[in-house]
């Protein structure tokens, strides 16, 4: 698949099931993750596997979080946060771990965290997959962070669903660009 290909047609799935890439295909989506815009070489990004058994234990991490927070949970709520970790066969945690930097600023690390994403959902498409990017709560529980082994300066920028699509999204209308032309000051103009 050419990339504008890849590009053009990458949704996120409804559903996921089996099989998830095996490992040489994620680490092929996870060194194209690797290969994004990275200002100063940091390589910002960490990513974390969870699959297999261990989405039992990644689904008690939620449920733990979802305690924490107010107001308290119904059973039905722990319910649905435990299933989230049963939304696909292989999770992968995008996390950042910016450092200080005399010429890089934290945010800049952060968009390049955001770039290897992108990157690796694409990959993951035009490896015949599919994959959705999930935040929520939980991403900004120092908690889960902790349990995840990141530190206390990292953050999680995305749970990344990866699986095999169960139905064809829907068409996706069109988008606006968002873009203008601009030729000076007050000389702003619709492209
Ligand atoms: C940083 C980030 C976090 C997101 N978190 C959520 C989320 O928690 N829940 C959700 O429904 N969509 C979330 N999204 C949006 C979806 O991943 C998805 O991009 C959106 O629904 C558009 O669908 P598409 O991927 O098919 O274009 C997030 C997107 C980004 C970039």
């Amino acid at each position: 698949m050419d990339a504008l290909t890849a590009i053009r047609t990458r949704q996120s799935p409804l559903r996921l099931g089996e099989p998830a890439p095996d490992d040489a295909s994620l680490r092929q989506a996870l060194a194209a993750a690797a290969t994004a815009p990275d200002h100063g070489r940091l390589r910002p990004w960490r990513f974390l596997i969870v699959r297999g058994e261990a989405r039992r234990e990644l689904a008690e991490v939620l449920v733990q979080s979802r305690s924490r927070r107010e107001p308290p949970p119904s059973e039905a709520e722990l319910a649905r946060e435990r299933e989230k970790a049963f939304r696909a066969p292989l999770i992968v945690v995008a996390a950042a771990h910016p450092v200080v930097h005399p010429k890089v600023p934290e945010i800049e690390q952060i968009i390049a965290v955001g770039a290897a994403v992108q990157n690796l959902l694409l990959a993951v498409h035009a490896l015949g997959y599919g994959a959705f990017w999930r935040t929520g709560e939980p991403a900004y529980d120092s908690g889960v962070k902790a349990a995840l082994g990141l530190a206390p300066q990292d953050s999680i920028v995305g749970f990344l669903y990866i699986g095999t699509p169960l139905s064809a999204p829907p068409p996706r209308p069109e988008i606006p660009l968002h873009a203008m032309e601009w030729t000076g000051p007050d000389k702003i103009v619709p492209f």
